[in-house]
């Protein structure tokens, strides 16, 4: 198992390109496949989670194929032309994977099984089955040693018109590629908007017939682990410059938070990448007050918050963060794993049933946390560890590899004192 020591460092500083957003890097493969004709791809991330995309096509009968590191070529295939799986199809810890690609395998005229880890085997499928059957799917969930696996019979579905009951982006997703491969006409409507990344890549590919060259813009999720690791640095010389991250409006609530806090983030040579808005953030450190995070932004940063939660430590005041029961349901319960770590390295905290509040600018020191097995807490501890005075291990790492397998190296490149053991 692997393990993160971390020192106090400063100043952090460099440029820095992030590979591929995850979200948009699973589409471009989904959309990519699915599509008859060549499809190149760059930037594509090449995460654990977004290679079980990668898999599944190549295990129904797709041809991708990595070129160099981040490129990728694609040949799509008609949905009649795609083969019935030979073996069980394993999602790993990635729900992306298995929520859309549930959508996908209801719209395809054979039997399907699909499983995970055991985080993923735990986590909720049944807001993806109960519309997919409305529209004439069958799911038929079972357990093989205690772990869970469901076992898809697609074809011959009908349209829908659905009303999201929880602001879910892979819910939708999942519905509108269902909708996409029957060539059937569903609608979704959602009362909160959630990431469109789905809606994008479709008007994207309907654009570009034929011979097709998709870059995918920096993951802002990644992102906002360095954003935060330079406006908590308390060296003045700190500057760090991220290229190309992805600025769709559904995912930059992170961004609104930090500059309520009193970031100073700049934002330069803005333009679109593939249909998504795309900037470079320059990132210089400032002293943060505290603040409260509820309400509609919550999908639009809902992945951020344990990143929110270390910015909150080193603020000033007491903040809160609310309406977010999502997160209890996330690779790990990420408002347990929060209140369980972070008073390890001396942050006051209460706990919510939708939330919890933090209080800031404690006598913060450096401790053994563990990541729960949970990618986004073992960057954010790792994170806290730049800052936080003495020595931070982070326990069991290895998770770090479903989203950015270049967090270490990234973290070194800007200065940071981390060294990696088993
Ligand atoms: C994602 C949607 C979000 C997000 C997840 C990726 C997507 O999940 O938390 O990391 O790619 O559609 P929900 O749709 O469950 O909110």
């Amino acid at each position: 198992m692997e393990l993160l020591v971390i020192k106090p460092s400063g100043p952090l500083r460099g440029q820095i390109r992030l590979p591929g957003d995850k979200s948009i890097s699973h589409r471009a493969v989904i959309f990519a496949s699915l599509t008859p004709g060549t499809t190149v791809i760059r930037n594509l991330l090449e995460s654990e989670d977004v290679l079980r995309t990668v898999r599944i096509f190549e295990e129904l009968g797709v041809f991708l194929r990595c070129l160099k590191s981040g490129d990728w070529i694609v040949k799509g295939k008609r949905s009649e032309e795609l083969r019935a799986p030979r073996k069980i199809l394993y999602c790993g810890n990635s729900g992306t994977t298995m929520r859309l690609m549930m959508g996908v395998l209801a719209a395809l005229p054979f039997r399907s099984i699909l499983t995970g880890d055991r985080s993923l085997n735990r986590r909720p499928m049944e807001r993806v089955i109960e519309p997919l059957r409305r529209m004439g799917a069958k799911f038929h969930p079972f357990f093989i040693e205690g772990e869970r696996h469901i076992e898809v019979v697609g074809g011959d579905l009908k349209g829908i018109h659905y009303n999201l009951p929880v602001p879910s982006a892979q819910v939708k997703s999942a519905i509108l590629l269902a909708g996409r491969t029957a060539g059937v006409k569903v609608t979704v409507k959602e009362k909160i908007k959630t990431r469109d990344h789905t809606e994008r890549m479709s008007r994207f590919f309907k654009r570009s017939p034929g011979r097709r060259r998709l870059i995918i813009p920096g993951d802002p999720s990644s992102a906002a682990f360095f954003t935060v690791a330079a406006l908590i640095n308390p060296d003045r010389f700190t500057r760090l410059t991220i290229k190309k991250v992805c600025l769709n409006p559904t995912r930059t609530g992170f961004l609104t938070v930090l500059k309520k806090m009193g970031a100073e983030i700049r934002i330069d040579h803005e333009k679109y990448l593939c249909g998504e808005p795309v900037a470079d953030l320059v990132v210089t450190p400032c002293r943060l007050r505290a603040t409260h995070v509820g309400g509609k932004i919550v999908p639009s940063l809902i992945d951020e918050v344990p990143i929110l939660a270390v910015a909150a430590a080193c603020a000033e005041g007491k903040s809160s963060f609310r309406d977010m029961k999502e997160l209890r349901i996330k690779e790990t319960d990420r408002i347990e794993a929060l209140i369980h770590e972070l008073p390890k390295f001396g942050i006051p905290m209460t706990e919510y049933k939708e939330g919890f509040s933090i209080e800031g600018e404690g006598r913060l020191y450096g401790a053994k946390g563990d990541s729960l097995g949970d990618h986004r807490v073992a960057m954010s501890l790792a994170i806290l560890g730049t800052v936080a005075p003495g020595r931070t291990r982070v326990n069991d790492t290895d998770c770090i590899k479903t989203s950015l397998p270049e967090f270490f190296s990234l973290m070194k490149s800007i200065g940071v004192s981390i060294k990696l053991t088993s």
